[in-house]
């Protein structure tokens, strides 16, 4: 990796899928986590929501109807709901849009996409993503982000962990092993539950706005990653030292300028964050 070099001492910047490799593939799908695994990413995000019946999906809002064509919150909805909803073809229909201007598309235009293929349709469960990352041929981390949980206080965090430990990833980290898998949320609490549980795995974070309290580059007692959206570190470059200097690795989120992936990377950013991993990866240097 030849960004390694640019950094010395240091690894090169970890690039994480952001919902997979979303821009390319409707977000959350196992399609659009292959894609960002065979673009290179060397993590994928996910955001996790807890089903009516307590199955943990990877869902971004609190409701269905941005990415499906069935309406709810996905805390009302049971997992067979969920299956029998489309999770593609709202993209495409973004893209058809996006690619002609609304003029109507000719079948020789269609993207290589059928309506059949479940990888691009399906609600994806967080256990079917860390089957995934465990049959990936090389070591693919997850960032797996858990959504405020105000109706089931507790139990995203303790079904998480529960899934975590089913594929043996709350074992304690030796010199040779450490965990795949961190959790990230803009919840302390949802953080600090999740340490009670499993000290192991590592928590990133997040940050919307930089207020007066980590200013300074410190986080909530035993987080060990600042997660600072990127327009945090426009107004406040000097926010990545102050948290370097605090002990704290610094993941970005969600970078998919060009300016902006090349400000995360000359402030010396351990992780972006993007939608865009194949060109993230390609703007540095990352083979
Ligand atoms: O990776 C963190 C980022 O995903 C937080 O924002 O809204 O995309 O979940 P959001
Ligand atoms: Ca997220």
């Amino acid at each position: 990796r030849p960004a390694e070099e640019a950094r010395p001492g240091r690894p090169a910047i970890a690039v994480v899928a952001h919902r997979g490799a979303s821009d390319d593939a409707p977000e959350h799908t196992l399609a659009a986590y292959r894609k960002a695994i065979e673009d290179g990413a060397d993590a994928l995000e996910c955001d996790v929501r807890l089903t009516a019946d307590g199955h943990l999906v990877c869902v971004h809002d609190r409701r269905v109807n941005r990415t499906s064509n069935g309406r709810g919150a996905v805390s009302a909805l049971e997992l067979a709901d969920l299956a029998a909803l489309d999770f593609g073809s709202w993209k495409e229909a973004v893209e058809d849009a996006r690619r002609t201007g609304g003029r109507e598309v000719h079948a020789d235009e269609e993207p290589d996409w059928q309506p059949g293929n479940a990888e691009r349709t399906s609600v994806l469960t967080l256990e079917r993503l860390l089957e995934l990352v465990a049959d990936a041929d090389r070591r693919v981390e997850l960032a797996i982000e858990t959504k405020h949980p105000t109706r089931w206080a507790g139990q995203v965090e303790e079904r998480l962990v529960e899934l975590l430990a089913r594929f043996g990833h709350t074992k304690p980290a030796t010199r040779d092993w450490t965990p795949p898998v961190r959790v990230m949320s803009f919840s302390a609490r949802s953080l600090h539950r999740v340490r009670a549980a499993a000290p192991g795995i590592p928590g990133v974070y997040l940050m919307q706005f930089l207020t007066p309290r980590h200013r300074d580059g410190r986080l909530p007692p035993g987080v060990g990653i600042a997660g600072p959206g990127v327009r945090i570190l426009r107004a406040h470059p000097e926010y990545v030292a102050k948290a370097h200097r605090a002990g704290h690795q610094v993941h970005v989120w969600t970078v998919n300028e060009t300016d902006d992936v090349a400000m995360c990377r000359d402030l010396g950013v351990d992780a972006i964050i993007t939608n865009r991993p194949k060109q993230v990866r390609t703007q540095l240097g990352l083979r």
